[in-house]
């Protein structure tokens, strides 16, 4: 063990004394950054907003963490050197306990698409607790129908029968297990640097080792990754698709439960997958008898601006679409679409899910779905996002360490190297950048296998003025390092 851990450290000097004759190392940025002079007239301004919210007599940030240290798993983190303590959130905008305002550009990590407290899901919220909180789908109540009507509506063909469930892990739990009970077969194929949750199967089908434990996941083969920036085939979807073709050739029976994939990989680093690669991929898992799983979980709900889910963009109309996150802007809540014959295996056995569809949850996701229409946020999401999307690339040829600006709408990525030949992670800088945007009052999210992309998911009420910030803000950083 010592061994390899020396091997580890001797080969990870050696990467990183490479890094440091091409590019800046960590230890040179912390020598010449200027340090951020809160006063200096360039420092850039948040847009103004008119809310202030109630005076904060909690915890302080320091009592918090010492609670969190005591009674809560050892596994949470936090992404600042100074972790933020957030007590209020109105729209885009989030406020520490000092009232210090934040543009919140990572959106609960995908997940608040109407804003913070928006006051049309609040309200629903607010109306069905007082009437009733909870019953279970043993009873009939008018909530969980009403948004499952409002849900399959927004999608296309056959799928209209919805399974309501607490989260994306369980969504996708759900999904596997209905693929497997309709075609009799085990292999799921998925790719490599998605994420798809963490429970067994989930942990089984992402393909990241950094979120995968070391517990039996069987039954998963992992694909290459259509991955346009660091894949072999560039943006040749179809070239990628084989490698499908060849793990139902060369590692199944020739038949296959299904295929699971997000259109765009959040969690891997805002990875659009290249052109032409799913309606190939879809192809061959039909002639094997599989069927197709798409994971809206984070590109769902007009996030991606040009479409209302992200498989849209890729032209197929997948067998099972599971979602969450933005569903209930931050109520738990997730759900399974699929179509009426494979809907049917689950009453095979007793399917129960105490809290899946729960009236308070399911009121909140009707109003969700209401808001996005009233306040044009697809639209919205497409036009910030474009916009956003082209000052970011205009930065890319001002800054070396900007190796790819991707995404679509207001799902968009920043990919940091030290190297843009060798697309060395600038993991360190990454950090930097993230924390000292931070203290301009910008948040941001990270991620990607090496941690080196920056997540851009902000609330779909962003606006370019938000956007002009976050891009100014980079800049300032970015420019002092
Ligand atoms: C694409 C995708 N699928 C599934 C999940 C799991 O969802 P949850 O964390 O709600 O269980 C996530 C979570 O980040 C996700 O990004």
């Amino acid at each position: 063990m010592q061994g390899v851990m020396a091997r580890r450290a001797v080969s990870s000097a050696a990467r990183n004394s490479a890094i440091a004759q091409r590019c800046f190392s960590r230890s040179q940025v912390a020598q010449k950054e200027a340090p951020l002079q809160k006063d200096d007239v360039s420092v850039p301004k948040m847009p103004p907003f008119d809310y202030s919210p109630p005076p904060y007599n909690g915890p302080s940030a320091g009592e918090i963490l010492a609670k969190r240290k005591d009674y809560l798993s050892p596994s949470l983190f936090h992404l600042y050197k100074k972790p933020l303590n957030v007590v209020d959130g109105k729209m885009q905008y989030l406020f520490d306990d000092e009232g210090r305002r934040y543009v919140d550009a990572f959106g609960g990590i995908a997940t608040v698409c109407c804003g913070h407290c928006h006051p049309d899901v609040v309200d629903a919220i607010i109306k069905q607790t007082k009437r009733l909180q909870h019953s279970t789908v043993l009873y009939l109540n008018s909530a969980i129908a009403d948004f499952a009507e409002a849900l399959a509506s927004k999608l296309p063909g056959d799928l209209k029968v919805v399974f309501f469930t607490n989260s994306g892990t369980e969504a996708n739990e759900l999904a596997i297990m209905m693929a497997r009970l309709y075609t009799g077969c085990q292999d799921i194929i998925s790719l490599r640097n998605g994420y798809h949750g963490n429970a067994t199967g989930t942990m089984g089908a992402t393909g990241q080792s950094i979120w995968k434990f070391n517990v039996v996941q069987s039954g998963v083969h992992h694909a290459l990754n259509p991955d346009p920036y660091r894949g072999v085939f560039g943006s040749d979807g179809e070239k990628y698709a084989k490698d499908v073709q060849d793990l139902i050739d060369f590692g199944t029976s020739g038949n296959v439960a299904a295929f699971i994939s997000e259109t765009i990989q959040g969690v891997g680093g805002i990875v659009e997958l290249a052109p032409g690669y799913l309606p190939a991929v879809y192809g061959s898992i039909k002639n094997a008898g599989g069927i197709s799983i798409a994971d809206e979980v984070q590109s769902g709900f007009a996030r991606t601006g040009s479409h209302f889910w992200g498989f849209e963009s890729q032209g197929v109309v997948p067998d099972i679409v599971t979602m969450a996150k933005s569903i209930g802007n931050g109520i738990p809540l997730g759900a399974v679409v699929t179509t009426p014959k494979i809907a049917v295996v689950l009453t095979r056995r007793s399917y129960f899910n105490t809290f899946g569809g729960n009236p308070v949850c399911t009121a909140a996701g009707l109003a969700v779905l209401r808001v996005i229409e009233k306040e044009n946020l697809q639209e919205n999401a497409l036009l910030v996002g474009s916009y956003l999307k082209d000052r970011l690339m205009a930065m890319k040829n001002k800054y070396e360490i900007i190796g790819d600006v991707r995404g679509r709408g207001l799902m968009l990525g920043i990919e940091l190297v030290t190297d843009r030949q060798e697309k060395t992670p600038a993991k360190a800088e990454t950090l930097h950048v993230m924390d000292q945007m931070k203290e301009l009052g910008v948040l941001i999210g990270k991620g990607g296998f090496y941690g080196n992309v920056f997540r851009i998911t902000p609330p779909l009420c962003f606006t370019k003025e938000d956007a002009d910030f976050l891009v100014d803000s980079m800049d300032y950083v970015m420019s002092r390092m």
